[in-house]
């Protein structure tokens, strides 16, 4: 029996590119990819890198190259079975044989129970039974549009009004779901009762979980599904199935379901807030598949000020360009929006501090400025800090702050940061030669095989292929704006046709669509292109689509032009004059 596909892509999901290498080569980060040496071919310098955006890795010398399923069959010498086990093991997932112990059909089951359940809870809320939950939205500022948006519910005061009312479903399917609870004898109770409920939908508009509110100020304040089958709280954020269609380019992150939803409602279209937990790494890497940039919304006390340093952290080693609102006035943002209104918060998004300023305020926080050892501490962290910056009016900037903070002379900071630099640039001067030396920036592949004949064109393509790896919408685009035929290399049309393809199946881009379909030297190619780090986006990749149009137009042209020249000769009468004439 084949391994279903649906257990394949949660695998793939759960299996971090990053992690699983780690555990076979020491990487280290350089630019957006991270570059070890190759397991697969002997080397002195790194040629072997990971793209954590696009799940890929490529080796620049030996040219092996796929996702993670790919590695581990060759980093473990096992066949694609073997491989999915192996991984599966890891992450604690055990690979569907036949029959009723199907992972996937349960899980499939969980996300049917729990749509039963979402539409329940909003039903009632439009019942005279849930109305002390509607009039609670109402009171929050929710309008119905809003609510039904968000698919808000109400769970009443009841022990069974889920078990009971949703009929179909053996028991345990209730408990599995994270929707009842087993008392000590073993019966069961439905875990949300007499609160407000928020359904929480992924990527792909299925209900993995719900968090639920009391109306009152009662503890808990919020209850969320445990983790289930089809719920990982790390792994997923709220209203992420809404704002990953916004137009907005930053993406804004908010702390709690009623933020999101008023920044919503005001029109700020790509607020997510993470699950009840601290941000995790995964969740910044999902951040990063949609946008390069976010701003944090987060609440202005202590406990939302610690928060929001960590999620920075792990927002750029994600790399997301991070901005900090300043709310002050109010404490969280749906608290803002009421009292200030929606155009208050566009101003304050516009001005929103960099991070550096943030950081550097924290810094000084942490030292006593009022003594030498204070100053000299803070200086010099400040001036790592500041190394970081490649803009040197940015530096010149920050470094006259930090002066002022200090109370020292602009020249002494200038001196720490360009000494902090230099340190940074020799650990990066080895790195940087090898870069250099490789093939990455060379405009032909060196397998004779893939060989373009359109350099230009080529160039292009490849960009569009990078851009719609990373944005379905963009392939949609594709679809009706250039056929394959358009593209110059034969490799990248094929790699395009594949795309198409797998998005028709519903698959999402991943290295296994073009198994089977591409020659290792092709493939190779293709993991190559990935691995540019370039962004894409929208207005790339439409300069995109002219430069291929235009190339292949210019590829028809030739033969147009013998043509009308014979046809002019005809019409006219001309003859071919002799050589020598
Ligand atoms: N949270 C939680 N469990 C709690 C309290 C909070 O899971 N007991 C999570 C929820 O996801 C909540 C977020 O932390 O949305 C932020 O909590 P908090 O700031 O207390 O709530 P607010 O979003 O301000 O909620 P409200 O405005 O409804 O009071
Ligand atoms: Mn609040």
């Amino acid at each position: 029996m084949p391994i279903p596909q649906s257990f394949l892509d949660e695998l793939v999901e759960r299996s971090d590119i990053v992690d699983v290498v780690s555990e076979y080569v020491e990487l280290k980060q350089k630019g957006t990819n991270l570059f070890g040496l190759c397991p697969f071919h002997s080397e002195k310098t790194p040629s072997f890198s990971v793209n954590r955006d696009r799940q890929i890795f490529h080796c620049f010398g030996c040219g092996e190259g796929g996702g993670v399923i790919t590695f581990i069959m060759k980093a473990e010498n096992l066949g694609f079975v073997d491989a999915v086990k192996h991984l599966a093991a890891r992450v604690g997932m055990t690979v569907p044989e036949d029959g009723d112990a199907d992972t996937s059909k349960r899980r499939a089951q969980v996300l049917t129970l729990n749509k039963e359940a979402a539409r329940r809870f909003h039903a009632n809320l439009y019942s005279p039974g849930g109305r002390r939950g509607l009039e609670y939205f109402y009171s929050r500022g929710l309008t119905d549009r809003t609510i039904r948006r968000f698919g808000l519910g109400w769970a009443p005061d009841s022990w069974d009004d889920l078990l009971g009312g949703i009929k179909g479903y053996e028991k345990s399917l209730f408990l599995e779901a994270g929707l009842a609870v087993a008392n000590r004898k073993g019966g069961l109770y439905d875990r949300f009762r007499g609160r407000v409920m928020f359904p929480i939908i992924d990527l792909r508009g299925e209900v993995i979980g719900f968090g639920g509110r009391v109306l009152d100020d009662s503890q808990p304040k919020y209850l969320n599904s445990p983790e289930t089958i089809a719920f990982s709280k790390s792994r997923n954020l709220f209203a992420m199935n809404l704002a990953k269609k916004s137009t907005y380019p930053a993406m804004i992150l908010a702390e709690g379901y009623m933020d999101v939803i008023s920044l919503h409602q005001a029109g700020f279209s790509s607020a997510v807030a993470s699950l009840g937990t601290a941000l995790t790494d995964a969740q910044a890497r999902l951040i990063s598949r949609y946008k390069q940039e976010a701003v944090i919304a987060y609440d202005m006390d202590a406990a939302g000020r610690g928060a929001a340093e960590r999620a920075i952290k792990l927002l750029e080693d994600a790399g997301i360009k991070v901005k900090l609102i300043d709310m002050a006035g109010a404490k969280d943002p749906d608290e803002f929006i009421k009292r200030f209104g929606a155009d208050a918060l566009s101003a304050r998004l516009t001005q929103s501090e960099g991070h550096i300023e943030y950081r550097l305020g924290t810094l000084r926080g942490k030292y006593d400025l009022s003594s030498d050892e204070g100053r000299i501490s803070f200086l010099h962290d400040a001036a790592e800090m500041l190394a970081e910056l490649s803009s040197p009016a940015e530096r010149a900037v920050y470094s006259s702050r930090v002066a002022e903070l200090a109370g020292v002379r602009a020249e002494a900071v200038a001196d720490e940061v360009a000494i902090a630099r230099k340190k940074k640039a020799g650990k990066e001067r080895s790195a940087e030669r090898r870069r250099e030396l490789n093939p990455v920036a060379a405009m032909q592949p060196k397998e004779r095989e893939v060989r373009y004949s359109d350099t230009k064109s080529a160039r292009a393509e490849e960009g569009l292929i990078r851009c719609m790896y990373s944005d379905g919408e963009l392939l949609r685009k594709a679809r009706e704006a250039l056929p394959p035929e358009q593209f110059s290399s034969e490799t990248l049309a094929k790699a395009y046709s594949a795309m198409l393809e797998a998005a028709d199946e519903g698959r999402a881009p991943s290295p296994a669509i073009f198994e089977g379909r591409l020659t290792p030297a092709e493939l190779s190619l293709v993991m190559k292109v990935l691995m540019d780090p370039e962004p894409g986006g929208e207005a790339a990749f439409l300069s995109y689509v002219e430069v291929v149009r235009a190339g292949y137009e210019q590829r028809q042209a030739p033969d147009d032009l013998v043509e009308r020249w014979q046809k002019l000769k005809k019409t006219k009468g001309w003859e071919d004059k002799e050589d020598g004439e």
